[in-house]
Formats: C-alpha cells, structure tokens, sequence
C-alpha cells in the first residue's frame, strides 16, 4: 500500500513525526510539502530535530491569500497525485495543507485519511475551522484525538469511518520529553530560572491582522512583573512593525524567534504561565502541568477548560493581566489525550486496507 502524506505548516510537521516513523513500518509513504511555511525556523528545523524524513516533494507554495494559497496547492498536488497514484491520502490538522491536500486526492477518488479529525471551535470566522469541517467531509477515515471530536462529528452526521485514536501530539511529546530536557540549553542562554518566566505565543489572523486585538495584548504583556519569553511567528512581528508596536515593549519582554521544539518544549515545561492563542500549545500547557492563558474567546480542547487548568480570557487586556497574575489551576489532570495515537493509526489503516483499495 502506497500512502501520500501531504504537510505543509509547522503543526503538521509536529504530528507528522510520529505517525510517518509508524506507518514506515509497514507501508511505502509518499512525503509531500507545500512549502506553505518555508522560513528554517517554521519548517526545515523541525524536520532536522524530530527526524522527519526529507519530502519526495516540495511544491514551494509560500505565503499568500487564502484562496490562491490553497488553490495553488490543489494544482501542484493534484498533479503529484496523479503520477504516484497512491491508495491513501495522509492530512494532518486545520492549516490550508490540509485542506488543499485533502480536496486534491477526493476529487481523484482517492480515500482520504484525516488526523485530528472532528475538532470544532464553531467559529466559522477561523480560517481552520473552515479547513476543519470541509476536511472532515471529505475524508474516509477520520481519527480523532478525543471523545468530544467523536461526538462532534456524529452532529455532523459523520459516523462511517470515524475511529478515537487519541492524540498524536501527546506521543511527541512523551517521545520528545527526556530528548528536550537533555539537548536544549535554552533556559541557560536566556538566563531563565525554573518557573520564573512565562511564555507567550500569539498568531492567529483574528489577535495579529486586527490592531485593537494586538494592542491590547501586547500592552497586557507589557503590565506584567515575570520576564515573558515571546517567541514570535512571523505573522504577529509582521503585524508589530506595521502596527508600530515593536518600539513600545517594556523590559520584560524579549522576543525571540520561534524556537524549534526541543527548546519550545522545554521553555513550556518550566515555565510559571503560558499565554498562547495556539490550539497545540493548549493541550501541551496541560500535559506539561503548566497553566494556560488563551487568547482567544473559543477552544477546540474544551477538556482543558473543563478541567481549570485552561482559561479564555480572548484579547481582553484587563483579563489578561488578572490572569496572568493569579490564575491557579485546582483540578487534576485526566488521561484525556490517550497513548500511541500513531501506532493505532497504523493499525486502522492496516485493518480497513482491504476495504479502502
Ligand atoms: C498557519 C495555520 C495555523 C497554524 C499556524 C502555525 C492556516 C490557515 N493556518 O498559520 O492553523 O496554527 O500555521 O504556525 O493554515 N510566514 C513567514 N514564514 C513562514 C511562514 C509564514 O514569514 O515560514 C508569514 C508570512 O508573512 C505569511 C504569514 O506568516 O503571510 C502567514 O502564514 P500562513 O501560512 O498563511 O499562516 P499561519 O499564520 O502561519
């Protein structure tokens, strides 16, 4: 069985480690990248520290708008597609990889396969809700992190193909843990001491593209007593500069550019707070036992609120400074995210092959 694993951006390279080292186990995999995220620091550095095999393709999409983004991905990888002709196409997550990858390989009639499958924050103004839902529509085998994805998908009248494997992410990490807290010296060269930082990412369209929103943030950060590691996507600094903001950070506030995940993992691991308006970083924050602050008014892991460990504070920049001065996390954690998500996949793949080909 030949499989076309199609990534694109840096939260699919984080899943793609694990599942592409299992399903090398047993089937022939196809890599393609888009090249949507192409900076070293978004793309080749993961593939360097997670040991992700080199793409047999790279299609050198790049950045644009979403529409001529993803309808340049569905030309190049239709026509891939078309002179591999595997028997299953591979997608990971919300980015527009996913989508584009997985429109290219339904209109070929070729099953599609989506990891991360039924997540909703039913926000139809996130570009990844939409890339989530038709996704999910188009594919064939759907593996979901979680009971509540299942259960969003049955909504959507989703059943047929639909399997609860857990949550790929939780394998990284676990894999990557001891690796990060041995390799990274990350805490020694920003001259961090153990929980006496807070970490901060900020990237979605809706906190960077809108000036209030990053004002408001930024300024929230600016507030705050405890150095804050600010490790930038490309995205938000583009929106700082243009919005001026650059120039106004206090001195608690040192931005750095995106780390790989070895450093990121260990800069969250011993970090007093996380502030974040990533959906990855949410679920990592409560594997780690870190709190976390989102930055947003939705979530796709409801179960990270629902325990305390997660709260929502959106760009409200009051809320944000309580919160990140006094928010304390009472629950216990759960085993919500499951084990050897990747190994499972591996098997379901395996055990609907017959039907699927
Ligand atoms: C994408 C995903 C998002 C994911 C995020 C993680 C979509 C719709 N969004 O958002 O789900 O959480 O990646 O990183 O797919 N840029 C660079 N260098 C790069 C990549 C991007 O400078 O290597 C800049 C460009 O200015 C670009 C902007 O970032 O215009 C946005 O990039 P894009 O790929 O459109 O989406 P992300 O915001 O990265």
């Amino acid at each position: 069985m030949k499989i076309a694993s199609i990534i694109g951006a840096r939260p699919n390279f984080i899943k793609t480690a694990v599942v592409s080292r299992e399903i090398r186990k047993e089937f022939e995999e196809i890599l393609i990248h888009t090249g949507q995220h192409y900076d070293y620091e978004m793309s080749g550095l993961f593939f360097e520290e997670l040991e992700i095999p080199e793409p047999d393709y790279n299609l050198g999409i790049g950045s644009g708008m979403q529409g001529e983004q993803i309808g340049k991905m569905l030309i190049a990888t239709e026509s891939v597609l078309l002179k591999e002709k595997p028997d299953l196409a591979l997608v990971y997550g919300d980015t527009n990889s996913t989508l584009g990858g997985a429109l290219a390989a339904v209109k070929l009639h070729i099953p599609v396969a989506h990891v991360e499958a039924g997540l909703r924050s039913f926000d139809r103004s996130m570009p990844e809700e939409i890339n989530r839902v038709l996704t999910d529509h188009a594919s064939d085998l759907l593996f979901c992190p979680t009971q509540a994805a299942v259960d969003n998908l049955a909504k959507e009248g989703i059943t047929g193909g639909v399997r609860l494997v857990g949550d790929v992410m939780a394998d990284t990490l676990e894999y990557n843990r001891e690796i990060a807290e041995k390799r990274s010296g990350i805490l020694e060269e920003l001259d961090l001491l153990d929980k006496e930082y807070l970490v901060a990412t900020v990237h979605r369209q809706s906190n960077t593209d809108n000036r209030e929103n990053l004002e408001n943030i930024i300024s929230a950060f600016c507030e705050l007593e405890l150095p804050i590691i600010f490790a930038a996507h490309p995205r938000a600094v583009k929106y700082m500069k243009q919005y001026g903001l650059c120039r106004k950070l206090s001195n608690n506030i040192r931005l750095i550019k995106p780390p790989g995940y070895l450093d990121m993992l260990k800069l969250m691991a011993h970090s007093s707070k996380i502030l974040t308006d990533s959906g990855g970083i949410q679920k990592e924050a409560y594997m780690l036992k870190v709190p976390c602050i989102t930055l947003r008014e939705n979530t796709e892991w409801v179960e990270t609120v629902r325990d305390g460990w997660n709260v929502l504070v959106g760009s409200a920049r009051a809320e944000i400074i309580k919160m990140a001065r006094e928010f304390k996390p009472v629950g216990e954690q759960r085993d919500i995210f499951g084990r050897n998500a990747a190994e499972r996949i591996r098997r379901c793949i395996k055990e609907v092959n017959a039907g699927l080909v």
